[in-house]
This record gives C-alpha cells, sequence and structure tokens, in this order.
C-alpha cells in the first residue's frame, strides 16, 4: 500500500508534500503552525478571522482597545450600525500578521490565509476587499476562500498585481457550489489553483444543513472530480474532513486526490494556538460530546464540544470590540437573540441565551470548542500521563505521521 509520501501537489513551480493543514480561526492555526507546516514542505494555513484581537496578542497592538473606545458610547444598543471597521486599520493589522509570518517562513512549502466571507463586519464587501487584498500586498503564497459562496471574491482583487501570481482556492461541499462559483468569477479571467472539497466532518462551520450525516466526503469529491474531467479543467482537488490518519489520506491521494486538508489531529500540537486545558478538553472528548448545532450566529451549523463554556452562556454583546459578524446592515443573530432573552428579564438579571452563542467574544477567548468530528479519536494519537494529562505532540510529529503511516497506524511520541 502507498504512503502519502509517494505522493506530491504540484502548484505551478511548487512540488509540495500533500498535506495542507486547514486554516482554524481565531488563531488556532498559529503562525507557527503554519510555518512548521511550510519547513516540512506542505501547506500551513494561518486565518484572518479576528485579525485586531491577532495582532493585539501577538504585536502588543491596541486595536481593540481603541475601538472599544471609539464606539463605548454605544455598547448597551442593540442597533450596531455605527460600530464601522477603519478600512486603513483593517489593511495595517492584515498586512502585520501576514508580513511577519511570511518573513518567518522557512524551507520548501507554502502559507496561506483562511479568509472567511462570513466574517462581514458591518461593511462585508469593503472589508473583504481590504482583507484579501493586504493579504497579497504581504506576500502572502495564497488564499483559500471560505465560509461562503465568494461569488464575487475575485473580482475585489482582479486589478491587484499579484492576482495571477497568489495561489487562489475555495473550499466548497458541493458541486453546485463550485459550478457557482466559477460561473461568477469566469469573468476575472483566472480559474482558482486548487479546489478544497470539505465534508461534513470537518470542524468549524459546516456547508451542509441539519441532516450532514447523510453526506459522504467520498461520494461528493467522486462527483466533483468527474464534472471536472468532463469539462476538462485542469484544477487539483484537495478533499477534506475527517481524514485523520496517514493511510486515510493515502487513499484519497490513490483515488486522484491532489493533497488532503487535515486540521483536527494539529489542535492537539504545542504549535496550536489553544490553551492547554482546552487541548486536554479536546483529548478527553468523547463521541457523545461532540454535536452539530445552530448556535452560530452566521447561520451554517458549526461542530463543537457540546459542553463547552460558549453554549448557553449570555455574555452581552461586544460588536463595539469585536463585530465581526455584523452583517451588511449592522445585524447579528446573538445580538438579537441577547436583547430578545433581556427583555424578558427584571432589571439587572443576566439572560441566559441558549439558541445562539457570542462568537466573536467566545472564539477569542477559546471558550467555543469547535472541533472535528473524529476530536474524540485524539486519545489514541498520545499517551497518557500519571496525572490523566495527554502528551502534546509538535507539528513535526503529527505531519510526519499522516506523511509515512500505512496500515492505519498511527505513530505516538517517544517513552520519555
Ligand atoms: C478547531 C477547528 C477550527 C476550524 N476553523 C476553521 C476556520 O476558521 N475556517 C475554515 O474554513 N475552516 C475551519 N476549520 C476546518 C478545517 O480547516 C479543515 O478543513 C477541516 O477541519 C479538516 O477536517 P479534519 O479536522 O477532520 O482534519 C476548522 C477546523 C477545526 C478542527
Amino acid at each position: 500500500m502507498k504512503r502519502v509520501d509517494d505522493f506530491r501537489l504540484r502548484l505551478g513551480s511548487h512540488e509540495l508534500v500533500p498535506i495542507m493543514v486547514g486554516g482554524m480561526g481565531v488563531d488556532i492555526s498559529t503562525s507557527s503552525l503554519a510555518i512548521e507546516a511550510a519547513r516540512l514542505g506542505g501547506i500551513g494555513h494561518i486565518s484572518d478571522a479576528m485579525i485586531h484581537t491577532v495582532t493585539d496578542r501577538r504585536f502588543h497592538t491596541h486595536y481593540i482597545k481603541d475601538r472599544l473606545k471609539q464606539y463605548k458610547g454605544n455598547v448597551g444598543n442593540p442597533d450596531k450600525s455605527a460600530a464601522q471597521f477603519d478600512l486603513g486599520l483593517l489593511a495595517e493589522a492584515t498586512r502585520l500578521h501576514i508580513g511577519q509570518t511570511m518573513e518567518a517562513k522557512r524551507g520548501p512549502g507554502l502559507i496561506f490565509v483562511n479568509c472567511m466571507e462570513k466574517l462581514t463586519m458591518n461593511n462585508p464587501r469593503e472589508t473583504l476587499r481590504v482583507r484579501l487584498r493586504a493579504a497579497m500586498d504581504a506576500g502572502i503564497d495564497g488564499i483559500t476562500l471560505a465560509a461562503g459562496l465568494h461569488l464575487g471574491s475575485f473580482a475585489l482583487i482582479q486589478d491587484h498585481p499579484r492576482f495571477h501570481d497568489v495561489k487562489l482556492g475555495i473550499i466548497v461541499s458541493s458541486l453546485r457550489a463550485l459550478q457557482l462559483f466559477l460561473k461568477k468569477n469566469a469573468r476575472s479571467g483566472r480559474m482558482p489553483d486548487y479546489i478544497v472539497v470539505e465534508g461534513p466532518l470537518a470542524g468549524g462551520h459546516l456547508g451542509f444543513g441539519a441532516d450532514w450525516a447523510k453526506y459522504d466526503l467520498a461520494t461528493i469529491l467522486a462527483e466533483i472530480r468527474h464534472w471536472r474531467d468532463i469539462e476538462k479543467l485542469d484544477i487539483p482537488l484537495i478533499p477534506a474532513g475527517g481524514i485523520f490518519t496517514g493511510s486515510d489520506a493515502a487513499a484519497f491521494l490513490e483515488q486522484g486526490a491532489a493533497a488532503v486538508q487535515v486540521a483536527t489531529r494539529f489542535t492537539v500540537t504545542r504549535e496550536c494556538g489553544l490553551p492547554d486545558e482546552v487541548k486536554q478538553a479536546y483529548f478527553q472528548a468523547t463521541p457523545e460530546q461532540i454535536e452539530v448545532n445552530n448556535v452560530s450566529p452566521t447561520g451554517y451549523p458549526m461542530r463543537m464540544i457540546r459542553n463547552c463554556p460558549a453554549v448557553g452562556n449570555g455574555v452581552r454583546p461586544n460588536c463595539e470590540a469585536f463585530g465581526y459578524l455584523l452583517d451588511a446592515s449592522g445585524h447579528c443573530q446573538y445580538v438579537e437573540a441577547y436583547y430578545r432573552e433581556l427583555a424578558g428579564l427584571a432589571e439587572g438579571q443576566k439572560p441566559k441565551v441558549r439558541d445562539k452563542t457570542c462568537l466573536c467574544t467566545h472564539m477569542r477567548n477559546f471558550d467555543c470548542w469547535t472541533c472535528g468530528h473524529y476530536t474524540f479519536r485524539l486519545k489514541e494519537t498520545s499517551r497518557q500521563d500519571a496525572d490523566g494529562n495527554y502528551r502534546l505532540l509538535s507539528v513535526e510529529h503529527v505531519f510526519r505521521d499522516y506523511q509515512y503511516s500505512t496500515d492505519g497506524r498511527i505513530e505516538l511520541p517517544d517513552l520519555e
């Protein structure tokens, strides 16, 4: 049986180990994680989700404090339309995070940024334009368009000098979404360089409805591949979602996938941005604790560990500091749910909001434990110490395990 290392991903002039570590916002897939994946010859992703929070943490900037100061008078007002993003500061923060990451990159691999359309930021079109262009200015190797159909995204950057040199990809969960994307972006005179086909077992937001369990990655991939071949489109396909071992990955590569996108296995690496106690919660998770729910205010179903602090919490919306999910009219489903609950309470009582969560606040605090379906198998990938904690792994260890393992085996860390 072949192993992942028997294959290579060709993207333009690059020949890569066909392992792409998927973007995990907000700074779960850190710069260090992406830099390691690139050093090892694969592709690593950072994310531009809540970029100001990320740069404040990484570089001690004070974007969030300043934004809150600017819009302080609006805290407590259910109408959040006034809390606009300064596009100049958005570009600055994006260039800082991405520029510093690219400067630190070593080795033969590439670093891409995951760019979610659902981060509508109170001005969807202009903020997306700035995010994409600033990433290109900062020298990013590639942009993966995520969480949305991105029907107008190429048009936002087609006059950028790097439009034909930066690698551009899209995440889709159906042939229909891919066809729409290609049709709407056809006028830009450029095809995507790769297509990530994400199945229903992935982490983060899902491109499926409540019936996600009826779908399976291999079937969607085969359907897209069949159509791509009929259309004679030479675009690499990269399956994602539930590819847990090197053998799972090699099986997809043997069936014609160009690479695989993986994420869950990397959530328990030292380089991953989650706090250590959250990494332990991922190790300890049982199958029953992992659910797909509708608490995300984006309207997309999201997979998470059900006992995380974000579920059922009634924190006051803080769009004046964050506000990444405000739509074009300044609405967020969580803001609406919060004020609905508040209306029924006596003065001073704190609401509990069960149907939605304040994704900005909870992702910022690492309280929303989004995860892949197979998170409950992470305990198979490490050793448990006498205190009950599992040993954290290195990106190199997990990457090499995907690259070289066969027969469904998972390499455990060395005994100390
Ligand atoms: C903790 C976590 C956070 C994620 N966040 C994002 C995200 O911000 N944007 C995105 O497009 N995909 C996100 N994903 C999806 C991954 O990039 C990837 O496509 C998918 O999880 C791969 O499946 P696997 O986790 O089973 O390997 C996330 C996945 C995980 C596990």
